[in-house]
């Protein structure tokens, strides 16, 4: 059992743990994730390591609650703990002296990209950071952000605080001092992002999040398509260069299983509603 030794809600329905595995903590670096398992009957999902503390021996795993197994995840509560942790998985991210970055967070991705921003704060590099979500109230990591940056930006889908889109991006890369970008985030940002930087050759590094299953490069599950080839998210990346992504063929790969996804919260839900349940 890997024991949850903190828990904190930073958001509505966005839970933060901190999870005692050190042999994970060890090796974990920015960028890289962990598929875990919560109990025998569970399945196997990711979530991407948004802290490592070598002396503590935890990792700091940031997630939404969106369906079956992250609501399941939610309920769980400090002391308590998790059956199956595999990692750190995939490749880390690329941490050296590029001179400036814009990094874009979008959601719940805003906590793990935190991780690969401040490692290239460490590095030297000088940050220009966007972070942004549906609402103010969704909006996590901020202080954190905008202690390492040059410049911060805040964007909200629906105007409640900062820009209400990302066109103000132009403004920034015109200005030609841009030497990579960083963003995790929803698809359809980075996807966005990788649209608006695109004219400028400007390379952008983008983190994917298909449906995963073993995470070791056997079962096809997360395959993308790079510049017309395929290539496997878990062993692969989960970095890419965003310029090269099918974006629309991600977009309908993380659906396919959509109506069952639905049916299958919708039925946990009920169950955890159930009075058997409660007086259980
Ligand atoms: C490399 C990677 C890193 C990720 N990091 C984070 C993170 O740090 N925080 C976070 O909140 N989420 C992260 N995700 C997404 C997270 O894995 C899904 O939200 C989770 O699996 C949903 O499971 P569910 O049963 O709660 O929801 P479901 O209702 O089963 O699914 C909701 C949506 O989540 C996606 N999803 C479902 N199953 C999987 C799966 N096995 N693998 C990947 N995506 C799936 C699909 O797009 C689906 O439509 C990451 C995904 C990947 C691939
Ligand atoms: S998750 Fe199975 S190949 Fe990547």
């Amino acid at each position: 059992m890997y024991k949850i030794v903190a828990k904190q809600e930073l958001a509505p329905k966005i839970k933060l743990f901190e999870i005692y595995a050190p042999d994970i903590a060890a090796k974990a670096k920015p960028g890289q994730f962990v598929i875990l398992r919560i109990d025998e009957k569970g399945e196997r999902f990711p979530l991407t390591i948004a802290n490592a503390n070598l002396s503590k021996g935890t990792i700091t795993l940031v997630f939404n609650e969106v369906g079956k197994s992250t609501k399941k995840l939610a309920s769980l509560t400090e002391g308590g703990g998790i059956l199956d942790l595999v990692g750190p998985l995939g490749n880390p991210s690329e941490i050296k002296n590029f001179g400036s970055i814009l990094c874009v967070g979008g959601g719940v991705m805003i906590a793990p990209l935190y991780f690969v921003a401040s490692a290239l704060h460490k590095a030297g590099n000088e940050l220009i950071t966007v972070i942004g979500a549906r609402t103010k109230d969704l909006l996590i990591s901020e202080d954190e952000m905008k202690a390492i940056s040059r410049e911060f930006y805040i964007t909200t889908d629906d105007g409640s605080k900062g820009y209400k889109r990302l066109d103000f991006l132009e403004e920034i890369l015109s200005k030609g001092e841009i030497k990579r970008v960083v963003t995790m985030g929803p698809v359809v940002m980075m996807k966005t992002v990788s649209e608006i930087t695109k004219p400028y050759g400007i390379k952008t590094i983008v983190t994917l999040t298909p449906i995963m299953v073993d995470g070791t490069g056997m079962c096809g599950c997360c395959r993308v398509s790079i510049e017309g080839e395929t290539k496997f998210t878990c062993v692969d990346g989960p970095e890419f260069d965003g310029h090269q992504v099918d974006w629309d063929l991600l977009i309908s790969r993380q659906r396919i299983y959509l109506p069952e996804e639905r049916m299958s919260s919708l039925l946990y839900e009920r169950l955890e509603e159930s009075p058997e349940h409660k007086t259980a």
